[in-house]
């Protein structure tokens, strides 16, 4: 999500503002004294790192951490020389930053827009006018569209097919709106209230969308007569399922018993599973409620501490919807306690409970439903990312919560992978997602890593003393707090992750935090660790910007390559940073053909290309967003690293783990987007000659009092002329019908 005003109404995003100041130290530095800094230098990062990549897998990951004090030697044996499988060359060349109103691809290639906000997904909606007067977005693509998979269809249509090229389904978030080019002269309230068809669209906008795209003559369009074609809105009834599924934390007055709950909100990235469904994540959920100040002295000790820490304190606005009618439609935006029930059935003090979860889809089925499977847990989601299922083993997502200071998670199934399951859909997801253990990231100094549960065997969690837990279904509803008493690492605004198919390996953006300081640490304001090491001054224009302006990538490698495993090791991939920043800031030599700032879209296709996504604001005086093509090499390819952090006259040096600086072969700017807009959402065909890739609200920063005059608009993409911008998926091909990026 942006860091730029999305609502006319709510200038600061809660992702922005961060509600974690708990106490929990950035590293740890007592649980892996085992694992000393010798043994790592000598068996990670130091001599041995070519032997580690010679023989690369689970034997060289699980040596890197153990003590070579206390483990003999072993002979080795020799192997075979493998013939050299010659490395992949990209195919372009790089895109030069711009700031144009347009996209930009390199020569050879060439984009199509299939599906724009406000697009009709059916024949009995009328087209788009794009003039603020359109109606029926629940059969409209919603706005700012986000993450996306694709889903293969067979050629005749009836029949999921992974290997289809040219027919298949998109499924995509609506992560929010830019209700000045919504509405025709923009958002407005009335006496204090929101006009209620506005909110009605409002409320339409968001969600997801499922369409059918065939490919006819050469070229993907939306098929608008599939059935398949439906969207999810932010009204849209779907179940609860999972640990938190009818326990007290979720009854209101719509489901007093507590298993069913109406919309889904802020999606922002996506995933898919192994059983071919769609996961969607909910992220900045907390910014839609309001709750009334004096809500604090009728609830519980617990209701306040939770409300306060996922960052909806007594005296939150929300958005307004609330104020736009007298029916619980409009009614549940406000989360004060006005009813006299013991547990929330007469009102919506509960409403919130109900969003912030991984919610499952399956695009093939419409009739199967959408289901909260809630023991992924409860945070600012980003995206649930798989890693490579193995019979006989439990399956395993991978998630980041988006708000600064927050964590990294793992959820690990409890039931094993049978591959009989592939095409059992929502059952499958019942069997894999509703039983398992959540766990959170804690990063050690020394490049290794732990996953510690959330359960309430941890010790810790229930003896908490800022919450009192009572359940698992406690945990699963305020997954933050749990994770706090955990220990859990505070990361520098986790967005994507991804899988690495060449070795599991996964890779997290960490896409900025003003929050990190040089001196002066206390409550949110931290200090850098070795996970989150920088902390520096950045110009943009006539301001200073301060912390981790451009942001970083992490990643980690699962001990013993198991990605059930509770260690791990890691360094950071990636250091964004502009070319010509100092050499302590650009840490990775970024030049002008890669550099970049705040990753925050991560995705491997399957071929092993490793694309990155932006939403900046720190360099966008110099250039839109903009996605990159990326090969990368290994955890443990770079070595130990010391930054020398500087803001004002204060310093502070930080040791890190750094990857191998990329170059010119393996880091390159691949497309740069119009004017306002930020980059997300990407997808492929099975063949890796279509890309999809999404451009998010471009013209966002216009403001309503200049609607009348087109020339003001900060963006006109994609029609042109004085078109109100929208966002858009676009097809991405090479002219000559080749493979894209490689
Ligand atoms: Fe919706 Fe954190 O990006
Ligand atoms: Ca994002
Ligand atoms: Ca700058």
């Amino acid at each position: 999500m942006s860091a730029h005003d999305r609502h006319g109404e709510q200038p600061i995003e809660l992702e922005e503002i961060g509600t974690n100041d708990s106490g929990n130290p950035s590293f740890d530095s007592v649980l892996n004294a085992r694992l000393s800094r010798r043994g790592i230098l000598r068996g990670g990062m130091g001599g041995a790192s070519a032997l580690l990549l010679g023989s690369f897998g689970a034997a060289g990951l699980a040596a890197c951490g153990s003590d070579g004090d206390s483990t003999p030697t072993p002979t080795p044996t020799p192997t075979p020389t493998p013939t050299p499988v010659p490395a992949p060359k990209f195919n372009f060349n790089a895109v030069a930053k711009n700031v144009n109103d347009a996209l930009t691809l390199p020569d050879g290639y060439s984009y199509q827009v299939i599906y724009a906000a406000g697009d009709p997904i059916n024949n009995a909606t009328a087209a788009y006018k794009n003039d603020g007067t359109d109606v029926g977005f629940d059969f409209r693509a919603g706005d700012h569209h986000d993450g996306m998979n694709w889903f293969g269809l067979n050629a005749a249509g009836t029949a999921r097919d992974a290997a289809s090229t040219d027919r298949g389904l998109l499924a995509m978030n609506h992560e929010n709106i830019t209700a000045v080019f919504l509405h025709a002269n923009g958002p407005t309230t009335v006496a204090g209230l929101r006009p209620q068809a506005e909110v009605d669209k409002e409320i339409a906008a968001h969600g997801v969308s499922v369409i059918e795209i065939r490919k006819t003559d050469g070229k993907f369009a939306l098929n608008r007569s599939s059935n398949y074609n439906r969207r999810y809105t932010a009204q849209t009834p779907l179940a609860l399922s999972g640990p938190v599924k009818g326990s007290a934390h979720v009854k209101t007055a719509y489901a007093t018993g507590g298993d069913f709950a109406r919309g889904t909100l802020n999606n922002c990235a996506t995933g898919d599973t192994p059983w071919g469904t769609f996961l969607t994540c909910e992220e900045n959920w907390a910014f839609y409620f309001a709750r009334a100040t004096g809500d604090d002295a009728v609830r519980s000790a617990n209701e306040v501490a939770a409300l306060k820490r996922y960052g909806i304190a007594e005296g939150a606005k929300g958005n307004g919807w609330h104020t736009a009618g007298n029916t619980d439609a409009y009614t549940r935006w406000n989360i004060a306690k006005l009813g006299t029930s013991p547990e929330g059935t007469d009102d919506f003090r509960n409403e919130a409970n109900t969003f912030g979860y991984v919610v499952e889809i399956d695009p093939y089925n419409a009739g199967a439903g959408a289901k909260k499977r809630t023991h992924l847990g409860r945070f600012a989601h980003e995206c649930a990312v798989y890693a490579k299922p193995v019979a006989g083993k439990p399956v395993v997502f991978y998630m980041g919560d988006d708000s600064r200071n927050e964590y990294i998670y793992k959820y690990v199934s409890k039931a094993v992978w049978d591959a009989a399951d592939a095409d059992k859909g929502m059952a499958a997801g019942d069997k894999y997602l509703d039983e398992g253990t959540l766990y959170v990231a804690k990063f050690g100094a020394d490049g290794s890593g732990q996953w510690i549960p959330l359960t309430m065997a941890n010790a810790a969690i229930a003896g908490y003393a800022g919450y009192t837990f009572a359940s698992l279904a406690d945990i699963c509803v305020n997954t933050r707090l749990a994770a706090d008493a955990a220990g859990a690492t505070k990361m520098d605004r986790p967005e994507w992750c991804s899988v690495n198919p060449k070795n599991g390996e996964v890779y997290f953006t960490l896409t900025n935090n003003s929050n990190r300081v040089v001196a002066g640490a206390s409550g949110s304001k931290l200090l850098p660790d070795a996970a989150n090491p920088r902390a520096y001054e950045d110009v943009k224009g006539a301001a200073t910007q301060t912390g981790n302006v451009n942001g970083h990538i992490i990643r980690t490698a699962e001990d013993g390559a198991d990605p059930a495993s509770l260690t791990f090791k890691w360094d950071i991939y990636l250091f964004a940073a502009q070319s010509d920043a100092d050499a302590a800031v650009n840490l990775s030599s970024l030049t002008a053909e890669n550099d970049m700032s705040s990753p925050d879209g991560i995705w491997f296709g399957q071929n092993g290309l490793l694309w990155i996504q932006t939403d900046d604001g720190a360099y966008t005086d110099v250039t839109n967003c903009m996605m990159l093509a990326a090969l990368p090499g290994q955890v443990g390819d770079g070595g130990s690293a010391n930054v020398m952090n500087k803001i004002g006259a204060n310093t502070l040096e930080v040791t890190t783990r750094k990857g191998k600086n990329p170059s010119a072969d393996s880091l390159r700017r691949f497309l740069v987007g119009p004017k306002g807009c930020e980059i997300t959402g990407i997808a492929q065909t099975p063949d890796f000659k279509t890309l999809f890739v999404n451009i998010q609200h471009p013209g966002e920063n216009t403001k309503a009092a200049d609607l009348g005059d087109p020339s003001k608009y900060e963006s006109h993409w994609p029609q042109g002329g004085t078109a109100r911008p929208r966002s858009a998926t676009v097809v991405i091909t090479r002219t000559d019908g080749g493979t894209i990026g490689i």
